[in-house]
This record gives structure tokens, C-alpha cells and sequence, in this order.
């Protein structure tokens, strides 16, 4: 561990830490009241998302991509950043969106918004969505098949090994169970949006860049339509949404919105098709789902459903499986 952090090992639980922990124990009873109990790792994972803007680290411990050492590891972790930069170009087979991986985690995953910093660190982990254990190449999947409407990658393949790699470097110094200034969506108020009002907010700063049809230009990706993420993206919920254009766009000039401007937007965007992922209505198995969560799952109605483009291909590379129980095997010689 570097010096200077200030974490030593097995530091007690602070006094704030306690009453967060707390916090979190009440939105979740008070979220299931209505469903089956809580399961005791949705506590535990509710404790451990503290809010961006408490975490204990600045992204700033990390080291600058010029300090990747020049060994073959070094050369995986630059292979992993140049994946993360030109997804679709390399990865082609995988990839449906006219996104790239850098498209929602800006400056190479270290913009304190859905911040990469540390996330090598957070796995494996349980995820309430998928209702079990994920590994960081499941949950860099999830992205694939989700936000990149595109397809698995084999966990064995060597462009995996390589994002992997750099997301180890985007971890150095990081102490696993710390928590990292920008991990997460920054937090911003529930409110609804306007649509309508949105429409106007989007002729007049969004589609200069994301064309007036959504579809992108030159300079900016597709916000909707059939090259846009999934309808299972977390960027498909509307508080993620309108906090991730609240305090990353317009890309020239961010944090010119209002709060109700970000979600008016969001509404907007969240108004037109976008790609189906099939298999959806199995997130959250045992409930619990957020309330803006656009379709239908366990317990909870679909929140402002945009109309959906089917997809096509084979479906079953489209869905993350879930980790194999291996049969009672004879043993071996
Ligand atoms: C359409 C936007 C979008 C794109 C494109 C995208 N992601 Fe994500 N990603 C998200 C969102 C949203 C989250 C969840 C952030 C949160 O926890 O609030 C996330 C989370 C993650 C996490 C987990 C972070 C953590 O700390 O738990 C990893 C790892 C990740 N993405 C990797 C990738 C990779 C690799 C790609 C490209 C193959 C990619 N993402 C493309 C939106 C996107
Ligand atoms: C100056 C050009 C520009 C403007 C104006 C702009 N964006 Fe973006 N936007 C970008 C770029 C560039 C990216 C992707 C960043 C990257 O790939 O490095 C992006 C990414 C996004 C994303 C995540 C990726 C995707 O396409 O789904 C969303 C959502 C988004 N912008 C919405 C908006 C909204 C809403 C507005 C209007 C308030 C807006 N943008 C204005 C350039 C722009």
C-alpha cells in the first residue's frame, strides 16, 4: 500500500460509516416493505455502495497511463486501454452499439462518474440485479451485452485478460474494501421528467453533437434507436441517466443543467426505442428492483417503457450466465 492514504488495515468501523450503514438498512426495509424480505446480501451490498462524495480515496492515487511498466504485463494493460477506446473496432463480433466502453466511463475510466478507479478491487461481489456472485469479467460482460448491446466474451479470451489487466492498474493503490471518490452514479434528486420539455432541451443542446434522430454523428454516439445501449443498460434508468447528462454533458460544457433539466432529457431520450436484451424480466430473481427500472421484473411494473427493437442472432450470447453448479463427478486418476 502506498504511504499517505491514511487507511490502515482492518480499520474499525468509523462513527459516520455506522450511521451510512444505518441509512442503508432503513431504504432497504423501507423498499421491501411491499416485497418479500430483503435478501441479508442486499444489506450488505447497500452498506457498501456509499454514496460518491463520501469515499475515502481521490482517483488521484492512481498513476498516470504513462507510469504502465514496459513488461508484458505493461503491454496487456495498453492492449486492455485500447479495447476500452476502440471496442467496436476491435471487437466487432461483440459489440452492437456504436458505443465504446470510454463513451460512459470518460477519461479511460477515470472520471469520478461510473468511475473505473478501484472497480477491480469491488469484485467479486454479489449483485442484487442477477441475483448471485459476479467476477469483474462477468461484470465487464454485463456492459457488453447491456451498454454495448453486443455479445459475451469469452472470459478465457486474451482481449478479456487484457481489460482485466488495465483495470488492475486503475486500481493500484487502491485497498480492496475502499471506497473511491466518483464510484457510482453521483447522486442527484428523484424527481420526474417532462418529456416534451426535453424535446426542446435536446434540439437545443444535445443534437449539434447526437444528431437530431439520436442516432450520433461523427463526434458523439447514439443516445436511441437500434446502434444505442440495451433497455437492460443501467444507463436505461432514468436517475442514471439524467445524473450522467446532469454532470457530463453537453461534453464541451459540463454542469450547465438543472437537476429537472437533466431529467427532462432523460424522459426524452428514454421516449424512443432502443434494443430489447432478451431474458430481462429474470433481474432482480428475489425482488427489489429500482423503482425507474424500465420493464417489468419480480414485484415491479416497468417504469415509462420505451418501445423496444427486437434483437437478432442467436440469443443465448446475449445473457451473462449465471456461475454453473457442476454435477457430483466421479473422481479422477
Ligand atoms: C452506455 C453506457 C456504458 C457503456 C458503453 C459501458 N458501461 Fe460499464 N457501466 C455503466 C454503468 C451505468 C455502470 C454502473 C455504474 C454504477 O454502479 O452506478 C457500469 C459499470 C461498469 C463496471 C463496474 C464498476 C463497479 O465499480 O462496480 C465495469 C467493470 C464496467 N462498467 C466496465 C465496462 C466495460 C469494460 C465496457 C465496455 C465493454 C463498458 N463498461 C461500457 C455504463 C456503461
Ligand atoms: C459537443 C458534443 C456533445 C454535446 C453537445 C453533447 N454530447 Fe453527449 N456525448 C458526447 C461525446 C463525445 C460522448 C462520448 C464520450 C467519448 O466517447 O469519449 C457523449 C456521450 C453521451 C452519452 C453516453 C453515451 C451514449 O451515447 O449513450 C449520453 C447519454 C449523452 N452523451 C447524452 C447527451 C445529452 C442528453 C446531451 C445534451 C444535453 C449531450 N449528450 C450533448 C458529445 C456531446
Amino acid at each position: 500500500m502506498s504511504p499517505g492514504l491514511g487507511i490502515p488495515a482492518g480499520r474499525p468501523l468509523a462513527a459516520a460509516s455506522v450511521r451510512v450503514l444505518i441509512a442503508a438498512l432503513a431504504a432497504v426495509v423501507i423498499a421491501s416493505a411491499c416485497s418479500a424480505p430483503a435478501p441479508p446480501d442486499a444489506m450488505h451490498n447497500a452498506a457498501n455502495r456509499t454514496p460518491p462524495g463520501s469515499g475515502t480515496i481521490d482517483s488521484s492515487v492512481v498513476p498516470p497511463d504513462s507510469a504502465i511498466p514496459h513488461d508484458s504485463l505493461g503491454a496487456s494493460m495498453r492492449r486492455g486501454l485500447a479495447l476500452l477506446a476502440h471496442t467496436g473496432d476491435s471487437l466487432p463480433g461483440y459489440v452492437g452499439a456504436n458505443l465504446r466502453c470510454l463513451s460512459c466511463h470518460l477519461d479511460g475510466g477515470r472520471r469520478p462518474l461510473f468511475s473505473l478507479v478501484g472497480a477491480f478491487v469491488r469484485y467479486p461481489r454479489f449483485v442484487e440485479r442477477s441475483g448471485a456472485v459476479a467476477t469483474i469479467e462477468d461484470r465487464i460482460n454485463f456492459c457488453f451485452t447491456r451498454s454495448l448491446t453486443g455479445r459475451v466474451l469469452p472470459a478465457g479470451s486474451r482481449e478479456m485478460h487484457d481489460m482485466v489487466s488495465y483495470f488492475a492498474f486503475l486500481s493500484s493503490n487502491v485497498p480492496p474494501g475502499a471506497h473511491v471518490r466518483g464510484e457510482g452514479t453521483p447522486q442527484i434528486a428523484t424527481l420526474t421528467g417532462d418529456s416534451a420539455r426535453g424535446a426542446a432541451l435536446y434540439g437545443a443542446q444535445c443534437a449539434r453533437c447526437h444528431a437530431a434522430d439520436g442516432a450520433g454523428t461523427v463526434v458523439a454516439p447514439a443516445v436511441w434507436g437500434p446502434r444505442s445501449f440495451s433497455i437492460a443498460a443501467g444507463m436505461a434508468r432514468e436517475q442514471r441517466l439524467a445524473s450522467f447528462i446532469r454532470y457530463a454533458m453537453p461534453f464541451d460544457r459540463p454542469g450547465t443543467l438543472s437537476d429537472q433539466d437533466a431529467y427532462d432529457l432523460a424522459a426524452f431520450v428514454m421516449s424512443h426505442p432502443r434494443p430489447d436484451l432478451p431474458a430481462k424480466s429474470r433481474d432482480w430473481p428475489a425482488g427489489g428492483a429500482p423503482r425507474d427500472v424500465p420493464y417489468a421484473t419480480t414485484g415491479h411494473q416497468a417504469y415509462h417503457p420505451p418501445p423496444l427493437i427486437p434483437r437478432t442472432g442467436d440469443t443465448l450470447d446475449m445473457i451473462v450466465p449465471l456461475p454453473a453448479v457442476l454435477p457430483a463427478s466421479p473422481a479422477k486418476h
